[in-house]
């Protein structure tokens, strides 16, 4: 039997876009995604989020779903073009009120809210008028914008993250251009996540002096990040590990724990890496009440020769490749998701011991992990087994980077339900409940059955 420590958060989580539909009702206005996904070629089928789990409508039967799991906390997102339809200026009541209900719907069945301020879905005026994550007043677009949430719904919100996945937004957003703002670029990566940066930073530093003590809640940031074993135990190899984690974590996690980039990145890079101010380091450095990690899968790393041929640069890993020069590959052995991600639940524990280490061991919480099937729903059974090995697995290697110090407190399988998986669309099913894209019905996978055993045991046998 694997038993959790008590009080162990079980949670799991979504994101506006990717469940919410109703894309142009209750006063919403267009986000970078609405217009990414209407350029046709850009999403699979040429799908989009216009009505995606229209959750919108149907919040109050997921929440029920969520209670019926024993769920201890939700993490969903807020739509800032729901709040701002133009990103600033007007706050749009409609949005404030939806988000309010939701909370308060989670709070009556005492499943506490986990709210993330901006999980991809900007407000398309301000891409269109403003440049975007390029433009340094992001930061202060989003410091208003987070201030109104946390005025909204500070008195119930307890646990804020600020940013989902930063890294995603700058490689796959401004580096391959395959997410909005669908930008292809090798400098832009680096402006983009050095904004994104500061305008967490400014918003922490905006909780922390007007609500925190107020309102006694924490506020962080998630990060992603794979892990990366060296290929070979040649010292080379081991640096190159090394360095992919760092040109992936590190980029955005040591700003936060000791105010700057990575060295390996700042020689690398050179002058491409933007540099922060005084006040940008006093904002960002120590800006973090957890460390929020999402983390989904592993790959070898082997070291690259500069002067050879640009190896094989992976999905993930293109705009920025050279600057790394890292190979990266897949043992064939490993089994794969649908998502062609390998399923190593061992990297899930080395990498939680690298952020140990690293990060003088923080209060860690994965706000995501999970994994995409072809599930099919038979005589009203979704029989996903790989998920729960897949869950199973992974919160075993937990296990044991708690048994090895890791101060791990929490875990959010992703996700809740099916739902639109970005530039591939419906094609991905991560749900631990299925639905039906026909008539929107929702289906608890024999995953969710499974999770909620766990939940209520604290642990499993394995
Ligand atoms: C991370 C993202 O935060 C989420 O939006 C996405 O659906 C999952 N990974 C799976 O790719």
């Amino acid at each position: 039997m694997i038993q959790f420590p008590k009080d162990f958060i079980w949670g799991s989580a979504t994101s506006s876009y990717q469940i919410e539909g109703a894309a142009t009702e209750g006063g919403r206005a267009w986000s970078i995604w609405d217009a990414h996904a209407h350029i046709p070629g850009r999403t699979n089928n040429n799908e989009n989020g216009n009505i995606a789990c229209d959750h919108y409508h149907r919040y109050k039967e997921d929440v029920k779903l969520m209670a019926d799991l024993g769920l201890k906390a939700y993490r969903f997102s807020i739509s800032w073009s729901r709040i701002q339809p133009d990103g600033q200026g007007e706050v749009n009541q409609e949005g404030i009120d939806f988000y309010s209900n939701l909370i308060d719907e989670l709070l009556k069945y005492n499943i506490t809210p986990w709210v993330t301020l901006y999980h991809w879905d900007l407000p398309l005026a301000l891409q269109t008028e403003k440049d975007g994550w390029l433009n340094p007043e992001i930061a202060d677009f989003f410091e208003k914008y987070a201030d109104i949430c946390f005025r909204s719904f500070g008195d119930r919100i307890k646990n804020w993250i600020t940013l989902n996945e930063p890294w995603v937004v700058a490689i796959l957003g401004y580096g391959e251009g395959v997410f909005a703002p669908g930008r292809k670029s090798k400098n832009e990566p680096y402006l983009a996540a050095h904004q994104l940066l500061r305008s967490h930073g400014k918003a922490v530093k905006l909780y922390r002096k007007n609500y925190q003590v107020e309102q006694g809640g924490k506020i962080g940031i998630t990060n992603n990040c794979d892990w990366r074993e060296p290929l070979t135990s040649k010292s080379e190899d081991i640096e190159a590990a090394e360095r992919s984690l760092l040109f992936f974590l590190g980029w955005f996690a040591d700003p936060i724990y000791f105010g700057d980039y990575p060295k390996v990145m700042r020689e690398r890079v050179g002058d491409r890496l933007p540099k922060f101010s005084d006040e940008d380091i006093e904002n960002i450095k120590g800006s973090s009440d957890f460390f929020g990690l999402n983390h989904y899968t592993a790959l070898y790393a082997a070291d690259v020769d500069p002067n050879a041929n640009a190896g094989n640069a992976v999905y993930g890993n293109g705009g920025i490749f050279e600057d790394q020069y890292v190979d990266l590959t897949a043992d064939p052995k490993w089994k794969m998701t649908t998502m062609n991600w390998a399923i190593v639940p061992w990297g899930c524990r080395k990498l939680l011991e690298w952020i140990r280490d690293r990060y003088n061991n923080p209060p860690l919480y994965i706000t995501e992990n999970g994994c995409s099937l072809d599930d099919k729903l038979e005589n009203g059974e979704v029989k996903d087994t790989v998920r729960k090995e897949f869950v199973e697995g992974y919160l075993a290697a937990c296990k044991k980077a708690i048994d090895q110090g890791v101060n791990l407190q929490g875990y959010f399988v992703w996700s809740f339900m099916d739902n639109f998986e970005w530039a591939l669309g419906y094609s991905k099913r991560f749900g631990i409940h299925y639905v039906d894209y026909k008539t929107l019905e929702r289906t608890p996978k024999n995953s969710a059955l499974w999770f909620k055993e766990v939940i209520k045991n604290n642990g499993f046998e394995f």
